[in-house]
Protein backbone atom coordinates (compact mmCIF):
# COMPACT_ATOMS: atom_id res chain seq x y z
CA UNK A 1 0.00 0.00 0.00
CA UNK A 2 2.82 2.43 0.83
CA UNK A 3 4.71 2.11 -2.23
CA UNK A 4 5.29 4.86 -4.82
CA UNK A 5 7.55 4.51 -7.47
CA UNK A 6 9.14 7.79 -8.04
CA UNK A 7 8.70 8.93 -12.02
CA UNK A 8 11.41 9.35 -13.88
CA UNK A 9 14.45 8.73 -11.43
CA UNK A 10 17.50 8.56 -13.53
CA UNK A 11 16.15 12.04 -15.41
CA UNK A 12 16.04 13.95 -12.60
CA UNK A 13 19.41 12.50 -10.98
CA UNK A 14 20.61 14.07 -14.61
CA UNK A 15 18.78 16.90 -14.24
CA UNK A 16 20.11 18.54 -10.94
CA UNK A 17 23.50 17.02 -11.19
CA UNK A 18 23.79 16.36 -7.57
CA UNK A 19 27.41 17.23 -6.12
CA UNK A 20 29.22 16.43 -3.12
CA UNK A 21 28.69 18.81 -0.20
CA UNK A 22 25.92 20.33 -2.29
CA UNK A 23 22.75 21.97 -1.13
CA UNK A 24 19.23 20.23 -2.35
CA UNK A 25 15.75 21.16 -2.01
CA UNK A 26 12.98 18.35 -2.62
CA UNK A 27 9.45 20.51 -2.10
CA UNK A 28 7.47 17.22 -2.31
CA UNK A 29 8.82 14.24 -0.01
CA UNK A 30 6.29 12.02 -0.39
CA UNK A 31 7.47 8.55 1.00
CA UNK A 32 10.80 9.97 -0.08
CA UNK A 33 12.29 7.44 -3.38
CA UNK A 34 13.56 10.97 -5.31
CA UNK A 35 14.84 12.66 -1.80
CA UNK A 36 16.54 8.87 -0.85
CA UNK A 37 18.19 8.87 -4.40
CA UNK A 38 19.38 12.36 -3.85
CA UNK A 39 20.97 12.25 -0.22
CA UNK A 40 23.26 8.63 -2.16
CA UNK A 41 24.00 10.33 -5.08
CA UNK A 42 27.21 12.35 -3.81
CA UNK A 43 29.07 12.59 -0.55
CA UNK A 44 28.17 15.34 2.31
CA UNK A 45 25.43 16.35 0.26
CA UNK A 46 22.56 18.76 2.27
CA UNK A 47 18.75 17.95 1.63
CA UNK A 48 15.88 20.24 2.98
CA UNK A 49 12.58 17.92 2.53
CA UNK A 50 9.14 19.49 2.42
CA UNK A 51 5.70 18.39 2.55
CA UNK A 52 2.12 19.62 3.51
CA UNK A 53 1.04 15.80 4.18
CA UNK A 54 1.37 15.09 7.88
CA UNK A 55 1.48 10.97 6.89
CA UNK A 56 4.90 12.22 4.64
CA UNK A 57 6.81 14.26 7.24
CA UNK A 58 5.92 11.07 9.81
CA UNK A 59 7.37 8.52 7.12
CA UNK A 60 10.29 10.75 7.41
CA UNK A 61 10.97 11.55 10.66
CA UNK A 62 11.26 7.20 10.66
CA UNK A 63 12.33 6.16 7.65
CA UNK A 64 15.22 8.45 7.21
CA UNK A 65 15.63 9.30 10.78
CA UNK A 66 19.47 9.65 11.31
CA UNK A 67 20.35 10.23 7.89
CA UNK A 68 23.29 12.81 7.71
CA UNK A 69 22.38 16.24 6.04
CA UNK A 70 18.27 15.39 5.91
CA UNK A 71 15.87 18.00 7.26
CA UNK A 72 12.35 17.54 6.65
CA UNK A 73 9.87 20.13 7.36
CA UNK A 74 5.83 19.60 7.76
CA UNK A 75 5.26 23.15 5.74
CA UNK A 76 3.03 23.79 2.29
CA UNK A 77 6.24 24.83 -0.47
CA UNK A 78 4.90 28.09 -0.94
CA UNK A 79 6.83 28.85 2.65
CA UNK A 80 9.89 27.43 1.27
CA UNK A 81 11.25 30.89 0.82
CA UNK A 82 10.01 31.95 4.15
CA UNK A 83 12.02 28.73 5.46
CA UNK A 84 15.00 28.74 3.56
CA UNK A 85 15.29 32.11 4.54
CA UNK A 86 15.18 32.26 7.65
CA UNK A 87 17.90 29.34 8.01
CA UNK A 88 19.93 31.41 6.37
CA UNK A 89 20.02 29.58 2.99
CA UNK A 90 18.75 31.72 0.61
CA UNK A 91 20.65 31.56 -2.92
CA UNK A 92 22.66 28.85 -2.04
CA UNK A 93 20.66 26.02 -2.87
CA UNK A 94 22.36 23.62 -6.01
CA UNK A 95 18.80 22.39 -7.32
CA UNK A 96 15.11 22.17 -6.55
CA UNK A 97 12.83 19.30 -7.33
CA UNK A 98 9.34 19.68 -7.35
CA UNK A 99 6.80 16.62 -8.29
CA UNK A 100 3.54 17.87 -8.09
CA UNK A 101 0.32 16.39 -7.16
CA UNK A 102 -0.48 13.65 -4.84
CA UNK A 103 1.42 10.36 -4.13
CA UNK A 104 0.31 6.96 -4.70
CA UNK A 105 -0.25 6.77 -0.69
CA UNK A 106 -2.50 9.25 -0.28
CA UNK A 107 -4.59 8.25 -3.89
CA UNK A 108 -4.29 4.50 -2.04
CA UNK A 109 -5.96 5.37 1.00
CA UNK A 110 -9.94 5.65 1.18
CA UNK A 111 -9.61 7.51 4.32
CA UNK A 112 -8.28 10.25 2.55
CA UNK A 113 -11.12 10.96 0.23
CA UNK A 114 -8.92 11.27 -3.02
CA UNK A 115 -10.33 8.25 -4.47
CA UNK A 116 -13.52 7.82 -6.53
CA UNK A 117 -12.77 4.20 -6.33
CA UNK A 118 -12.74 3.60 -2.79
CA UNK A 119 -15.36 4.89 -0.78
CA UNK A 120 -14.53 7.45 1.95
CA UNK A 121 -15.11 10.96 3.27
CA UNK A 122 -15.14 13.54 0.99
CA UNK A 123 -11.90 15.08 2.05
CA UNK A 124 -9.54 16.11 -0.30
CA UNK A 125 -6.72 17.45 1.48
CA UNK A 126 -3.37 16.91 1.51
CA UNK A 127 -2.46 18.06 5.11
CA UNK A 128 -6.00 17.50 7.05
CA UNK A 129 -5.41 19.80 9.66
CA UNK A 130 -6.04 22.83 7.58
CA UNK A 131 -8.05 24.11 5.58
CA UNK A 132 -11.72 22.83 4.43
CA UNK A 133 -12.67 19.30 3.18
CA UNK A 134 -14.28 19.16 0.25
CA UNK A 135 -17.43 18.05 1.55
CA UNK A 136 -18.20 21.37 3.41
CA UNK A 137 -17.12 23.24 0.39
CA UNK A 138 -19.19 21.59 -1.95
CA UNK A 139 -22.46 22.12 0.80
CA UNK A 140 -22.14 26.36 0.68
CA UNK A 141 -20.63 26.74 -2.24
CA UNK A 142 -23.04 28.48 -5.63
CA UNK A 143 -23.56 26.49 -8.43
CA UNK A 144 -21.47 29.39 -9.97
CA UNK A 145 -18.40 28.59 -8.05
CA UNK A 146 -18.62 24.72 -8.61
CA UNK A 147 -18.90 24.98 -12.23
CA UNK A 148 -15.81 27.25 -12.37
CA UNK A 149 -14.11 25.00 -10.92
CA UNK A 150 -14.92 22.02 -12.56
CA UNK A 151 -14.34 23.77 -15.58
CA UNK A 152 -11.01 25.59 -14.85
CA UNK A 153 -9.31 23.24 -13.34
CA UNK A 154 -10.40 20.14 -14.56
CA UNK A 155 -11.71 21.10 -18.29
CA UNK A 156 -15.17 19.79 -17.81
CA UNK A 157 -17.16 20.64 -20.39
CA UNK A 158 -20.60 19.19 -18.12
CA UNK A 159 -19.47 21.78 -15.18
CA UNK A 160 -22.71 23.52 -15.54
CA UNK A 161 -24.86 20.08 -15.24
CA UNK A 162 -22.73 18.62 -12.88
CA UNK A 163 -22.72 21.89 -10.72
CA UNK A 164 -26.47 22.19 -11.07
CA UNK A 165 -27.42 18.51 -9.68
CA UNK A 166 -25.01 19.03 -7.12
CA UNK A 167 -26.70 21.78 -5.61
CA UNK A 168 -30.15 20.69 -6.43
CA UNK A 169 -29.00 17.36 -4.96
CA UNK A 170 -27.79 18.53 -1.70
CA UNK A 171 -30.56 19.75 -0.59
CA UNK A 172 -32.22 16.32 0.43
CA UNK A 173 -28.73 14.90 1.02
CA UNK A 174 -25.54 16.43 1.62
CA UNK A 175 -22.29 15.32 -0.02
CA UNK A 176 -20.33 13.25 1.95
CA UNK A 177 -18.55 10.21 0.86
CA UNK A 178 -16.55 10.04 -2.94
CA UNK A 179 -18.69 7.26 -4.24
CA UNK A 180 -21.61 8.93 -3.51
CA UNK A 181 -20.26 11.87 -5.68
CA UNK A 182 -19.01 9.57 -8.19
CA UNK A 183 -21.84 7.89 -8.96
CA UNK A 184 -23.76 11.25 -9.26
CA UNK A 185 -21.66 12.98 -11.68
CA UNK A 186 -21.57 9.33 -14.16
CA UNK A 187 -25.22 9.54 -13.85
CA UNK A 188 -25.51 13.30 -14.67
CA UNK A 189 -23.13 12.15 -17.82
CA UNK A 190 -24.66 9.40 -18.56
CA UNK A 191 -22.55 6.78 -17.29
CA UNK A 192 -18.84 5.85 -18.34
CA UNK A 193 -18.17 6.88 -21.76
CA UNK A 194 -14.60 5.98 -23.09
CA UNK A 195 -11.12 5.00 -20.87
CA UNK A 196 -11.64 7.30 -18.26
CA UNK A 197 -14.03 7.30 -15.68
CA UNK A 198 -16.72 10.32 -15.78
CA UNK A 199 -15.79 11.49 -12.59
CA UNK A 200 -12.03 12.18 -13.31
CA UNK A 201 -11.96 15.22 -14.37
CA UNK A 202 -14.07 16.51 -11.55
CA UNK A 203 -12.41 14.98 -8.71
CA UNK A 204 -8.51 16.66 -9.99
CA UNK A 205 -10.48 20.23 -10.03
CA UNK A 206 -11.63 19.34 -6.75
CA UNK A 207 -8.72 18.43 -5.69
CA UNK A 208 -6.96 21.36 -7.21
CA UNK A 209 -9.50 23.63 -5.36
CA UNK A 210 -9.32 22.44 -2.31
CA UNK A 211 -5.31 22.28 -1.94
CA UNK A 212 -5.15 25.59 -3.65
CA UNK A 213 -2.95 23.79 -5.51
CA UNK A 214 -1.92 26.13 -8.48
CA UNK A 215 -1.36 29.01 -6.49
CA UNK A 216 1.04 27.62 -4.35
CA UNK A 217 2.92 26.13 -7.13
CA UNK A 218 2.96 29.87 -9.22
CA UNK A 219 4.60 31.13 -5.41
CA UNK A 220 7.10 28.16 -4.87
CA UNK A 221 8.60 28.77 -8.69
CA UNK A 222 9.52 32.05 -7.88
CA UNK A 223 10.82 31.37 -4.29
CA UNK A 224 12.65 28.73 -6.14
CA UNK A 225 15.02 30.91 -8.49
CA UNK A 226 15.54 33.26 -5.27
CA UNK A 227 16.77 30.23 -3.20
CA UNK A 228 18.87 28.56 -6.01
CA UNK A 229 22.51 29.58 -6.45
CA UNK A 230 23.94 30.52 -9.59
CA UNK A 231 24.20 27.90 -12.41
CA UNK A 232 21.40 25.43 -9.82
CA UNK A 233 18.91 23.63 -11.45
CA UNK A 234 14.96 23.88 -11.27
CA UNK A 235 13.27 19.98 -12.31
CA UNK A 236 9.40 19.95 -11.81
CA UNK A 237 7.54 17.04 -12.99
CA UNK A 238 3.98 17.76 -13.45
CA UNK A 239 1.13 15.05 -14.10
CA UNK A 240 -1.38 17.46 -16.13
CA UNK A 241 -1.29 20.17 -18.36
CA UNK A 242 -2.25 23.16 -16.17
CA UNK A 243 0.45 22.67 -13.91
CA UNK A 244 3.08 22.09 -16.81
CA UNK A 245 1.68 25.40 -18.39
CA UNK A 246 2.40 27.23 -15.21
CA UNK A 247 5.89 25.80 -14.71
CA UNK A 248 6.54 26.33 -18.73
CA UNK A 249 5.88 29.78 -18.14
CA UNK A 250 7.55 30.31 -15.33
CA UNK A 251 10.93 29.06 -17.11
CA UNK A 252 9.96 31.39 -20.17
CA UNK A 253 9.10 34.63 -18.43
CA UNK A 254 11.68 34.54 -15.64
CA UNK A 255 14.76 36.31 -16.65
CA UNK A 256 17.30 34.66 -14.22
CA UNK A 257 16.24 30.84 -15.34
CA UNK A 258 17.41 29.60 -18.79
CA UNK A 259 15.46 25.75 -19.81
CA UNK A 260 17.39 22.97 -20.01
CA UNK A 261 15.81 20.50 -21.43
CA UNK A 262 11.80 18.63 -21.38
CA UNK A 263 11.82 14.94 -20.54
CA UNK A 264 9.27 12.35 -20.63
CA UNK A 265 9.08 8.78 -19.59
CA UNK A 266 10.59 6.10 -21.47
CA UNK A 267 7.86 3.61 -23.16
CA UNK A 268 8.79 0.56 -19.96
CA UNK A 269 8.40 3.32 -17.63
CA UNK A 270 4.78 3.93 -18.51
CA UNK A 271 3.98 0.51 -18.92
CA UNK A 272 5.19 -0.47 -15.54
CA UNK A 273 4.00 2.98 -13.47
CA UNK A 274 0.14 4.21 -14.45
CA UNK A 275 0.94 7.16 -12.51
CA UNK A 276 3.80 8.15 -14.77
CA UNK A 277 2.13 8.44 -18.16
CA UNK A 278 1.03 11.55 -17.94
CA UNK A 279 4.13 13.13 -16.46
CA UNK A 280 6.69 15.62 -17.82
CA UNK A 281 9.78 17.24 -16.48
CA UNK A 282 11.19 20.19 -17.47
CA UNK A 283 14.85 21.82 -16.04
CA UNK A 284 15.69 24.53 -16.00
CA UNK A 285 19.00 26.47 -14.80
CA UNK A 286 19.89 29.82 -12.95
CA UNK A 287 22.24 32.26 -14.94
CA UNK A 288 24.67 33.44 -13.84
CA UNK A 289 24.42 36.97 -14.59
CA UNK A 290 21.03 38.65 -16.12
CA UNK A 291 21.49 39.81 -19.65
CA UNK A 292 19.36 42.60 -20.54
CA UNK A 293 18.40 43.26 -23.87
C1 LIG B 1 3.88 12.89 -6.23
S1 LIG B 1 4.14 12.94 -4.52
C2 LIG B 1 5.90 12.99 -4.37
C3 LIG B 1 6.54 11.65 -4.34
C4 LIG B 1 8.03 11.67 -4.03
N1 LIG B 1 8.79 12.37 -5.05
C5 LIG B 1 8.56 10.28 -3.83
O1 LIG B 1 9.46 9.86 -4.58
O2 LIG B 1 8.08 9.59 -2.91
C6 LIG B 1 3.70 14.58 -4.12
C7 LIG B 1 3.86 14.92 -2.65
O3 LIG B 1 3.90 16.35 -2.59
C8 LIG B 1 3.11 16.80 -1.53
N2 LIG B 1 2.64 18.14 -1.92
C9 LIG B 1 1.84 18.47 -2.95
N3 LIG B 1 1.63 19.79 -2.98
C10 LIG B 1 2.34 20.31 -1.95
C11 LIG B 1 2.53 21.63 -1.45
N4 LIG B 1 1.92 22.70 -1.99
N5 LIG B 1 3.36 21.80 -0.39
C12 LIG B 1 3.98 20.74 0.19
N6 LIG B 1 3.81 19.46 -0.23
C13 LIG B 1 3.00 19.25 -1.27
C14 LIG B 1 2.00 15.79 -1.40
O4 LIG B 1 1.50 15.79 -0.07
C15 LIG B 1 2.71 14.49 -1.77
O5 LIG B 1 3.19 13.84 -0.63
Amino acid sequence: MDAHQPVMLPQVLAGLVPRAGGLYVDATFGRGGHAGAILDAAPGLRLHAFDRDPDAVAHARQAFAGRPGFTMHHANFDAMGEILTAAGLSGQVDGVLMDLGVSSPQLDDPQRGFSFLRDGPLDMRMDPTRGEPVSDWLARASADEIADVLYLYGEERASRRIARAIVHDRVAEPFTRTVQLAEMIARVMGGARGRIHPATRSFQALRIHINGELDALRAALLQSVEALAVDGRLAVISFHSLEDRIVKRCIRDTEALRAVERVFPDDAEAQANPRARSAVLRVARKLSSVVWS
